[in-house]
């Protein structure tokens, strides 16, 4: 049976006999007009548009063969504000949905966009393949290690094209730089250095409030237990809750140490330990404002991730970055789209940037034409089968390198760990956080 996706398959390769008036390979212009709709546009509904999301959508938006047919949200506000900035880009009205789980059901959407928080991302993504859909899934791309791996068996099981939101994995000058590194051009990488630092303010004591009349407040919690609603979670500041947030480490570190797993071609540590804590303010933030995360490879290769919430004093400069140590010399990716290299006297003796300006600290949109490229990527993905920069396997190798660490944090030690795989070995304390605890009716089922 012919399915959505030989159809734009077929049209990306039929695209230039169509611009000289032709039609589609394999087809007749009568069979082709007769598909009900029939559009070689990618449509996309964009689930969770209240800051990351909306950028997306109207990015998405803005990408030829492309069209934004559903903008979904649990926030009322946040669905008119997208919607009302997607029109303008595309023209035409996208239709609109409080429950993602209807346009899942609309034959009109071939991709999503997941950019909910953390603890929707892998039921969410799941449940859009199993309707058929392919999946843009921002970062982290599972709340815990499990997911994670579910998500892998998913990606097999329904054929799916799945591309996780860490965007600089498309950048060309990052690429570059990584292609340096693995020429040997700083010599043999012993050992990666990745920060993030800002100045986030107190989140303050919650209340007890009636839910306001724009949030659906049990959609919103979804897969995660019930609680009663408080003043001081949505939006945003639920990154700093355990029981929807995955912390600054899985928020803003899994960007960054991607980025020295690519360089250092890694997969697995053997060893994971961590500390840290909520230091800065006494409030509800309960994940740590201040962490330090230190991944073993065997014995001659580690990275460290640091992470300051409430301290924003820059490193080398950049609130955000990565430095590789090798035994020639040093190279820098910070949050820009570029690279620097210095000898071993310190010296620089490369460098390349692009000269786009990028804001590491813009929380929603840091370099939209930038992330365009990642766009495109994930579009080529699904047209012409093309290798994601992304992909799940690799998105989750990246993810659990920061989920082990909060586990580690947790726990108070540090952890010994199956370098073929992951796992956590002989620890059942720690293994308790390899999962996670569900409401009831809304676990994972392949
Ligand atoms: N790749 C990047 O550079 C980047 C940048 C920023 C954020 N992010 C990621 O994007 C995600 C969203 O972050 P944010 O800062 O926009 O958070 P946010 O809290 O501002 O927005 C989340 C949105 O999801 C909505 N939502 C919650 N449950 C939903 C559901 N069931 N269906 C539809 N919508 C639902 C919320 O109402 C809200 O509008 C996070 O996972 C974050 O890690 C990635």
């Amino acid at each position: 049976m012919s399915t959505r996706r030989d159809f734009l398959k077929k049209a990306a390769l039929g695209a230039s006999a169509l611009s000289f008036g032709s039609v589609l390979e394999g087809m007749s212009a009568k069979s082709y007009s007769n598909i009900k709709g029939a559009s070689d546009k990618i449509r996309v509904a964009a689930i969770g548009v209240n800051s990351r999301g909306g950028a997306l959508a109207a990015n998405f938006a803005k990408q030829q063969g492309c069209e934004i047919a559903y903008v979904c949200d649990v926030d009322s506000r946040a669905i008119a504000k997208c919607a009302d900035a997607v029109t303008k880009i595309q023209g035409h009205k996208p239709k609109t949905e409080k429950d993602f789980r209807k346009a899942l059901e609309s034959k009109d959407v071939d991709a999503v966009i997941i950019a909910t928080p953390d603890h929707w991302h892998a039921p969410a993504a799941l449940m859009a393949m199993q309707a058929g859909k392919d999946v843009y899934l921002e970062k982290p791309c599972s709340y815990c290690p499990e997911e994670g791996e579910i998500l892998i068996q998913g990606v097999e099981k329904y054929n799916r094209v799945v591309q996780m939101g860490n965007q600089r994995r498309s950048w060309p000058n990052v690429q570059e730089g990584i292609q340096a590194i693995k020429d040997g051009v700083i010599g043999n990488v012993h050992f990666g250095k990745a920060w993030y630092t800002n100045n986030r303010p107190s989140i303050g004591i919650g209340k007890e409030v009636p839910v306001p009349e724009w949030l659906d407040w049990n959609l919103w919690q979804g897969p995660a237990p019930r609680v009663a609603y408080k003043d001081n979670v949505v939006h945003y500041n639920w990154h700093w809750f355990w029981r929807w947030g995955t912390s600054e480490s899985l928020n803003n570190g899994t960007h960054m140490i991607d980025i020295l797993r690519w360089g250092m071609e890694l997969d697995y540590p053997t060893r994971v330990s961590s500390t840290g804590g909520r230091y800065f303010f006494k409030d509800d933030w309960e994940t740590p404002d201040t962490q330090v995360i230190d991944l073993e490879f065997g014995n001659s290769k580690s990275m460290t991730w640091e992470g300051r919430s409430c301290n924003g004093r820059t490193i080398e400069g950049s609130s955000v970055g990565v430095m590789f140590y090798g035994d020639k010399g040093s190279l820098l990716i910070t949050g820009s789209d570029g690279y620097r290299i210095f000898d071993m006297d310190n010296k620089v003796v490369k460098q390349q940037y692009s000269k786009l300006e990028i804001d590491p600290r813009n929380l929603m949109n840091p370099a939209e034409s930038l992330d365009a490229l990642h766009i495109n990527n994930f579009f080529d993905g699904i047209r012409k089968g093309a290798k994601l920069n992304s992909d799940i396997v690799s998105g989750h190798k990246s993810t659990l390198l920061m989920q082990i660490g909060n586990i580690s944090q947790r726990v108070k030690r540090s952890l010994d760990i199956d370098s073929a795989n992951g796992r956590i070995i002989q620890d059942q304390e720690a293994m308790k956080y390899w999962g996670r605890d569900y409401e009831p009716g809304w676990e994972m089922k392949l």
